[in-house]
């Protein structure tokens, strides 16, 4: 907590620790209330200085330097403790006691259903004990755990068990020795009542790894697929990349309070039990994958991340970016790649967009923060996926597999930097990279400007390219390959053929599809023998993170929905089309014109939607409306009601339009067999339950969603039929809200389902519904799932109720964000975010959001993370 601004920390002032830690031995007396640490440490010095460790809200109870109490030197502050030790080599021994059940920030080591766990990423573990804590400082750790057996079953530390018995007064202990160097962020320790699904894993090495998932006594018929996940995880880590597990045991522990997905802690994940537990009845399809995902993520880690880790936070992107693109490859090769990719893109337009067109734009790699847990950021973790990502559209997957054995042999056992990553993947490939430095040192969404240039009589088409950067007056071009063909007027490919001066920067992967290597900031790439009228296919499989601009006519884009061979360029053209038409009705609700929906829009609808060849998933992605949120993004200043009216109005036209059709889809999409996780299935229940979700807007289809709703068949459907039935005021929705609670009240995963479907749900009321919420039995500031379902939603989703004329919904929002703040600073920044794209408002309301963002500021004992954000969004 400060009150003075607080401490800046730069890239520029990177210094390597004076101080190494050769090993550690720790010893944890676990008491809810008082729990004893007691840190010994083989220190040897590196540099002069004075010793420095890292420690915050710790009761020091004694130092002693090689045996002898040296207390009484130490200096201690709110941050820390500084010793002058004369020695090179020397033991230092701290204790220290520490309350866990007064640990609301779940940071450090803290409770959670009566068990007790900790994380420790980014700077957490100095609120366990005093520390060198920072990533580069990798040592060996031994820890013992010592509890009272009957509330702590289990004791669980990272590495090997080595030891374990019963003391006196009821107690037992265990020994775990981790032989892997580590940086004490990877640190994690859990003990309590739960219990545990096991499985083995044998590695192509022919050695067998002992899986475990721990969980509460209540979840552990909910573990299958995490164990199902965890196993594809580590055979595809071998098969795609090489990489072998190098324990004997992998372990997953699932908790209900956790301030983020989950934490690839060595050989001891912890995870939010929303990656964890699911069944059929309570898990969604969207749920599934992210359990698959999340648990790929996190296993994945143990080499990126683990094996080689970062020199310091400004490298987070190094493991994150590098981890976040293999989980999407992962999932890629598990279910669809054309389907993964969409959702990918989809997902950073919506939310690393914004985020980098707002006042916290920060490059992948920031260069200063103040709370390092502010920059676990969409940025940093998606459009760092998008970077890396942009490797191995270059160099290929041959390529990019080089670059990633070159990195390991070099680096194993290290704290890198995103330098180090780049040289690996140059010198693996025998090329210069040099340029794709300018990615990670610049903010902002590049824009991407196109235009072309056709001679009739030459049959040459040029292709010129600009790319820039808003708001930046020394912009320095990027490296951007641009997935790049040509579709004649009926919609067939064209063969490519670049000039010879354009073959250069022209790599052709196909005789229809090629890769333009923009490297200049305008740059023109010229082919030969092009048809009049060609389509210019343009940043196929969104090759590169930026904005495209081009002048498509409505008819090109129609082509291009229906005919161009890569499944990401059918869908953004069936997305811009969309995109158009709810602009162009909000123009005309603006002006109170007419406007009505184009014929095209309809007619390329209709095809795909009959199209049998396409793949079910994809064509009810390219058919569904572009999100409120993607939509706000392409203007200046935000007309929410507008926004939201345009769209309601194209749904409801899409709707009766082609009512007919949505019906025979969802007819031909019912399927009773029993719920499997597979990509048909999922493809399936998607089409189906978009098309229900048209129909759905038509009373004379109200019976077909109650009918979805009351068939129970899986919590898929179930949340789809809700979910429309809430948004088009169903007349039963109030009785199936009802009863959906009852059934599910001792379920917390499918409770924060309950609590997101209504602060979702935008209508006059919405405001009061949040409100009443707040108030129910089973909301909780406390946790973190909970507040996410309903504050999170309300502020992020519910755009209609958040941005009241009024103000209520901004003031409910503050009020909430305040009491958070003493709780859980990193919750309560992260609640921030819709706050923060004030100036996107119109003037009555970004004076009440900045009235808002200054009354959290100004809060007496406002946290750092807070702090951070509020102060530089009125900045
Ligand atoms: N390393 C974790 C992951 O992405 C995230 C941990 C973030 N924790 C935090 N407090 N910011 O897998
Ligand atoms: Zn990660």
């Amino acid at each position: 907590m400060t009150q003075t601004a607080p401490h800046v920390n730069y890239l520029k002032d990177y210094q390597p620790s004076a101080f190494s830690i050769e090993s550690v031995y720790l010893e944890f007396e676990l008491s809810p209330l008082a729990t004893r640490v007691t840190n010994s440490m083989q220190m040897q010095r590196q540099a002069k200085g004075d010793l420095r460790l890292d420690g915050e809200n710790l009761k020091l109870i004694s130092v002693l330097l090689d045996g002898e109490e040296v207390i009484e030197q130490c200096q201690i502050d709110e941050a820390g403790l500084t010793l002058a030790v004369a020695k090179e080599k020397f033991t230092l021994r701290i204790v220290t006691e520490i309350e866990p059940q007064n640990n609301t920030a779940l940071e450090g080591l803290y409770r959670t259903s009566d068990n007790y766990c900790t994380q420790c990423e980014a700077e957490g573990f100095r609120k366990i004990t005093y520390y060198l804590d920072r990533p580069d400082v990798l040592s060996v750790f031994t820890t013992k755990v010592i509890a009272d057996k009957s509330e702590n079953r289990f004791l669980l530390a990272n590495g090997n068990l080595v030891d374990s018995g019963d003391l006196d007064n009821g107690k037992h202990f265990a020994v775990w020795q981790d032989p892997h160097k580590k940086p004490c962020y990877l640190f994690a320790l859990v003990a309590g009542n739960l219990e545990k699904v096991e499985d083995t894993f044998t590695t192509a090495d022919g050695r067998e790894v002992k899986l475990e998932i721990f969980v509460e006594p209540r979840n552990i018929e909910k573990c299958e697929h995490a164990m199902e996940s965890l196993k594809k995880s580590m055979k595809w880590d071998e098969e795609r990349f090489g990489l072998l597990y190098d324990l004997d045991i992998f372990m997953i522990v699932a908790v209900d309070d956790f301030n983020m997905g989950a934490m690839e802690n060595k050989g001891l994940n912890v995870f939010n039990s929303k990656f964890v537990l699911a069944k059929p009845e309570t898990a969604t399809d969207i749920d599934y994958e992210g359990i698959e995902a999340v648990i790929g993520h996190e296993y994945f880690h143990n080499w990126t991340g683990n094996r080689v880790t970062c020199r310091d936070w400004f490298q987070l992107t190094l493991k994150e970016g590098l981890t976040v693109f293999r989980d999407q490859e992962f999932t890629a090769d598990m279910l669809s790649s054309a389907v993964k990719r969409i959702e990918d893109v989809r997902r950073l337009r919506s939310n690393q967009f914004p985020e980098d067109a707002g006042p916290m734009s920060h490059p992948i790699q920031p260069q200063s923060y103040i709370e390092m847990n502010n920059f676990y950021t969409m940025t940093v973790y998606e459009k760092g996926a998008e970077v890396v990502r942009l490797y191995h559209t270059l160099l290929g997957e041959t390529g990019f597999q080089k670059g990633m054995q070159l990195y390991f042999e070099r680096h194993d056992g290290q704290a890198v930097t995103v330098q180090d990553f780049r040289n690996a993947m140059a010198d693996a490939n025998g090329v210069n990279l040099e340029q794709m430095h300018n990615w990670y040192v610049q903010s902002g969404t590049p824009n991407l400007e196109v235009t072309r240039n056709y001679d009739a009589v030459t049959q040459k088409l040029t292709i010129s390219c600009q790319q820039s950067l808003p708001n930046s007056d020394d912009f320095q071009p990027m490296l951007m390959p641009i997935g790049f063909g040509l579709l004649d007027k009926e919609g067939e490919p064209v063969t490519l053929e670049p000039t010879f001066e354009s073959a250069a920067n022209v790599e052709l992967r196909s005789d229809t599809h090629a890769v333009l290597k923009l490297t200049q900031a305008q740059q023109s790439f010229v082919f030969e023998d092009v048809p009049a009228d060609a389509v210019p296919s343009l940043l196929r499989g969104f090759s590169a993170p930026v904005k495209l601009h081009f002048d498509y006519s409505n008819q090109e884009l129609a082509l291009l929905a229906a005919k161009d061979e890569d499944s990401f360029v059918r869908w953004e053209a069936m997305q811009t089309l969309l995109l158009r038409t709810v602009q162009a009705k909000v123009a005309a609700l603006q002006s109170c014109i007419d406007y009505q929906l184009p014929s095209e829009v309809i007619e390329v609808a209709r095809s795909l939607l009959a199209a049998k060849e396409i793949d079910p998933a994809l064509v009810a992605m390219t058919l569904s409306l572009p999100e409120l949120g993607y939509i706000g993004e392409q203007y200046e200043v935000v007309d929410v009601d507008t926004i939201y009216q345009a769209h309601s109005w194209l749904e409801a036209e899409l709707a009766n339009h082609m009512q007919g059709q949505w019906l025979d889809v969802y007819h031909r999409c019912v399927n009773d067999a029993p719920y499997q996780y597979d990509k048909a299935q999922i493809a399936e229940r998607m089409l189906k339950n978009l098309a229900l979700s048209y129909l759905g807007v038509l009373s004379e289809h109200q019976s077909l969603v109650l009918k979805q709703y009351q068939a129970q068949h899986n919590m898929t459907d179930v949340l789809a039929a809700l979910k429309t039935m809430l948004k088009h005021q169903h007349p039963r929705s109030v009785e199936a809200l009802q009863s959906f609670y009852e059934r599910w009240q001792d379920d917390n995963l499918v409770i924060d389902k309950w609590f997101t479907l209504q602060a979702q749900t935008q209508n006059d009321h919405a405001l009061q519904t949040t409100q009443a919420l707040l108030q129910h039995k089973d909301f909780s500031l406390t946790n973190p799932n909970r507040v996410r379902s309903l504050l999170g939603v309300f502020s992020r989703l519910n755009l209609v109720g958040f941005h009241r004329a009024d103000g209520a919904g901004y003031q409910m929002c503050a009020e909430q964000i305040m009491q958070l703040d003493a709780l859980n600073p990193q919750i309560a920044a992260r609640l921030l975010g819709p706050f923060t794209h004030w100036k996107r408002y119109d003037e009555k309301r970004q004076q009440m959001m900045r009235n808002a963002l200054q009354q959290i500021l100004d809060r007496k004992g406002v946290s750092k993370d807070v702090y951070e954000i509020a102060s530089k969004s009125l900045a």
